[in-house]
């Protein structure tokens, strides 16, 4: 009887602690610990993803890293440097001996390595698998080889997914590339593109391998980048071309300082139209 009593009271009180505790868990805000970052798979669009997208686009050395990386710290948005992403695979399928003509092995390189991507002191800093490899992944092999990674649709496809979901946790930013107006974000806020004389781009990738102790020569970087251009222009995915509402700025005769006030004045001009409306 006295047990039967005791056995009525816990049962109730198992009931009433079942039910606020279903109450609570439901009203829990959803966190990252119950949503595990499950990559590539969020529908992203432009009002869940970011305040702010800004894209430059543009051809080899056309300026397009430096200028994105000054105009995200003034705006202060984050930076993202998409190239990066291509040439740390094309070194972690360098390294791993993959054939660069099966797409799918490249594909596994991307699914089974741990790519890191973080900007320090206003540098892109890039790891594999806890490797820093920020050096590596700028060697002239690299650069020669990532056009393979770069026309493999299915690997791109996973990497333009990255870099929305880059956007989404970012919220504002500004995002270099070469499809980045066109593919990734097409409704991005503001879209340039980037362009400069053959002969300026070559001069100023000389100057940049100069200060890095390279001593090729400028018809070797001329060679190099027009093939790079070219395979850029010519791949049926996420090919190199301005957006059609894209700005589209020449730089040869600008500093670098004068091409950031000028997107800085674009960005200005269109978020206060935005803002207007
Ligand atoms: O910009 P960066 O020279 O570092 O890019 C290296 C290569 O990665 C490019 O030549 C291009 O083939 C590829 N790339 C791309 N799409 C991007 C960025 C880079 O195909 N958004």
């Amino acid at each position: 009887m006295v047990i039967g009593y005791w056995l009525l009271v816990i049962g109730y009180w198992l009931l009433v602690i079942g039910y606020w505790r279903l109450v609570i868990s439901d009203s829990l805000p959803v966190t990252s610990y119950h949503l595990p970052f499950t990559s590539y798979q969020l529908p992203v669009t432009k009002f869940e993803m970011a305040n702010l997208v800004i894209t430059i686009d543009g051809p080899a050395a056309s300026g397009k890293s430096t200028v994105a990386r000054l105009l995200a710290k003034r705006l202060g948005a984050s930076f993202l440097d998409t190239g990066a992403m291509y040439r740390a695979v094309t070194l972690a399928a360098i390294k791993g001996g993959v054939d660069m003509s099966d797409e799918e092995k490249l594909l596994g390189v991307l699914d089974n390595r741990k790519f890191q991507f973080a900007v320090r002191e206003g540098k892109t800093v890039v790891c594999i698998d806890g490797v820093d490899v920020t050096e590596q992944i700028r060697r002239p092999e690299v650069t020669a080889n990532a056009r393979h990674i770069a026309s493999a649709v299915k690997l791109r496809e996973k990497l333009v997914e990255m870099q929305r979901q880059f956007a989404a946790r970012e919220k504002k930013i500004v995002t270099e590339g070469r499809d980045q107006g066109t593919v990734a974000f097409p409704d991005a806020d503001v879209k340039f593109f980037l362009t400069a004389d053959a002969r300026e781009r070559v001069r100023r990738r000389q100057a940049e391998l100069r200060a890095k102790g390279g001593g090729e020569s400028l018809e070797q970087i001329e060679k190099a980048i027009e093939e790079r251009d070219k395979s850029d222009e010519d791949r049926a995915v996420g090919p190199l071309r301005p957006a059609d509402d894209a700005i589209v700025i020449d730089t040869t005769d600008l500093s670098i300082e004068e091409v950031v006030e000028r997107l800085l004045r674009c960005v200005e001009e269109k978020c206060l139209k935005r803002n207007q409306k």
